[in-house]
């Protein structure tokens, strides 16, 4: 059985009182969860947080730099998130590889140091709307995995989820359809099942993400190889954010 996971990404929103107050609102919904929920937090708030010592939601950090310690000016080592308490950490993330010029070496770094650090690492994938008219976005997603992460062992996979995110879909409110989703998952799972073996592919959970939302979970989790959501601006409303985790029931 895959792990069924519902995960939000906060990105950069939220002051000091209303990531508390929305931490301690998701985390009272724990009794009636049917998934695993993690939300990844600004990493400011992380202490905070931890305070709480909550098993569920998981939290878990956007981004980290891979080196463990040195001269890396306004950077957070994955190392210092582990010794907080830190579980998991976003990889690869569109955001970060348009946004800030991230490469598929410095991800295959950070998806090391992930591994070495002992964190359930999140690795994001996924194409551009031109990669999408030109037919080439299963290949620009098999190359992602490829490039930063299918070099680990088979023994460190069990702490790999993937995240499958079309750039054209995150914030735009366009959402792939659960069709579409499904086959690039069902692709996603080939190439772990042909890089690794089956057993693993079977047991790897693939996210969706990009403008889910309570309207659409249900539809898109119903299907075969969607096993759960990555969720931007649903998560930052705790009723919304319920409502994509009640589309497991
Ligand atoms: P939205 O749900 O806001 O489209 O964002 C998706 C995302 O980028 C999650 O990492």
């Amino acid at each position: 059985m895959r792990r069924k996971i519902v995960a939000g990404n906060w990105k950069m929103n939220l002051t000091r009182s209303e990531a508390k107050k929305l931490f301690e609102e998701v985390a009272n919904l724990k009794s009636d969860l049917s998934c695993d929920v993690y939300q990844f937090v600004p990493s400011l708030f992380i202490a905070d947080l931890l305070d709480a010592h909550l098993s569920s939601p998981v939290i878990g950090a956007q981004n980290a730099h891979p080196k463990s310690n040195g001269a890396f000016t306004g950077e957070i080592s994955m190392h210092q998130l582990k010794d907080m308490g830190v579980k998991a950490i976003l990889i690869g993330h569109s955001e970060r590889r348009h946004f800030f010029g991230e490469t598929n070496e410095f991800l295959k770094e950070k998806v090391d140091a992930a591994i070495s650090e002992g964190l359930t690492l999140f690795f994001c994938c996924g194409e551009s709307l031109e990669q999408r008219e030109n037919g080439n976005h299963e290949q620009v997603v098999i190359s992602q995995l490829k490039a930063s992460l299918f070099h680990l062992p088979e023994k460190d996979f069990t702490n790999v989820v993937i995240a499958y995110e079309p750039v054209w879909a995150i914030g735009t409110g366009k959402t792939a359809s659960s069709g579409q989703a499904n086959e690039m998952h069902s692709a996603i799972r080939s190439a772990v099942a042909g890089n690794y073996s089956i057993e693993v592919a079977e047991k790897t959970s693939i996210l969706y993400g990009g403008s889910c939302k309570p309207s659409n979970a249900k539809e898109l989790f119903s299907k075969e190889h969607i096993d759960g959501g990555l969720i931007g601006g649903a998560s930052l409303k705790a009723e919304e954010f319920e409502g994509i985790i009640n589309a497991w029931k």
